[in-house]
């Protein structure tokens, strides 16, 4: 297929919308990661963002729209959901509502419920608006790989399987949205893959939040987590990830002892000053600095897949609090649920 790249203006965009309308394939930039659009109200549209990334169908799409009230079109909307569209919307957090049949069933992979994200990027925003219909979309990248925060990323996943991807900037936070789900008690909610929208800011808010235990655990055979798209390993480069929980101290030793093994690369923090500057070892930022380190970690796991002498990846845990939470469970997927005490 032939792929055209499109900018940000709204001459683009309007190319861009005139595709979606039309039921092609747009990939374009949000806050969190790229996003590979196509119009959520045509029966054969998910199929075809199925096939270009190689996903398995049972896998639920993420409903893009313009504003908080437009759900009211697709979904039966809460007292809840207004709070935290008035909270946290537009922003880095997706709600699943009771869906209204104009949601074909490919879109939600058969369950009665849809979830809803309203992106505030800009460009995501325009794209949405001029399109004048919902736009599904999964993350941009090919199936198991990580997830794309650059224009380049989506190119070199994409092109030729698509019929256009929006050139715009590196996204801004790097990891996928909160997602969030009512548990039906009032003031509780639950969170089904942490993301921007941080417990923190949810329990500063007034909130109590439980969090889906496939967070932070591997499941069983026989459970699912309330996210479908949870039970996929992820995020996960050729090389085999392997993270390591232990003391400071004792984990610094450990990356230190290991740092000149054969095919092994190391990903830690500025305070690992005994080790940044080895050519192997990569640096996510500072152990405080979580944006930083939200926003540099897709790319970072993606480089080891061009680094095929790679074959083992030991990481530090990071710190869990606020967004520390999203990037500990997408180096859990990444790492295949392989964790080392040191
Ligand atoms: O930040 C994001 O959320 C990005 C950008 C493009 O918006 N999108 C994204 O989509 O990460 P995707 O398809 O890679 O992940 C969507 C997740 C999957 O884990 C899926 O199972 C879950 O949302 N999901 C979608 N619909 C659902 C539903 N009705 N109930 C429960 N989980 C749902
Ligand atoms: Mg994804």
């Amino acid at each position: 297929m032939n792929t055209i790249l499109l900018k940000t203006d709204d001459e683009d965009l309007k190319k861009a919308a005139g595709i979606i309308q039309e039921g092609g394939l747009v990939a374009f930039p949000t806050e969190t990661v790229y996003g590979l659009g196509v119009n959520a109200l045509l029966t054969d549209g998910a199929p075809k963002v199925y096939a270009a990334k190689g996903r398995p169908s049972d896998n639920p799409l993420i409903i893009h729209l313009a504003n908080p009230e437009d759900a009211e079109k697709y979904c039966y909307t809460t007292p809840t959901y207004y709070r935290i569209a008035k909270l946290f919307m537009p922003g880095p957090v997706t709600y699943i509502l009771k869906k209204k049949p104009c949601i074909p069933a490919c879109v939600t992979g058969e369950l009665d419920t849809v979830a809803v994200r309203i992106p505030r990027d800009p460009t995501a925003h325009r794209l949405i608006e001029l399109a004048g219909v919902p736009i599904a979309a999964p993350s941009a990248n090919l199936s198991g790989r990580p997830s794309t925060t650059t224009a380049d990323h989506c190119i070199e996943d994409l092109f030729g399987k698509i019929e256009a991807i929006i050139d715009g900037p590196d996204a801004e936070i790097g990891l996928e949205s909160t997602i969030l789900a009512e548990t039906g008690t009032p003031g509780e909610i639950k969170m089904l893959r942490p993301g921007g929208v941080t417990v923190e800011m949810l329990e500063s808010a007034g909130f109590s939040v439980s969090l889906d235990k496939a967070i932070t655990e591997k499941l069983a055979d026989n459970e699912r987590p309330l996210a479908p798209g949870m039970k996929y390993r992820h995020y996960a480069p050729n090389a085999q990830v392997c993270l390591l929980d232990g003391s400071f101290a004792d984990t610094a030793a450990y990356m230190l002892a290991h740092a000149n093994d054969d095919g092994t690369d190391i990903i830690c923090f500025e305070e690992d000053s005994d080790l940044s500057g080895l050519p192997n070892v990569h640096v996510l930022g500072s152990f405080s600095d979580k944006e930083t380190q939200a926003h540099k970690l897709f790319a970072l796991l993606r480089s080891f897949d061009d680094m095929p002498n790679v074959k083992k990846v030991y990481a530090r845990l990071p710190d869990k609090s606020g967004i520390g939470l999203a990037i500990f469970n997408r180096l859990l997927k990444a790492s295949g649920y392989t964790v080392l005490k040191v």
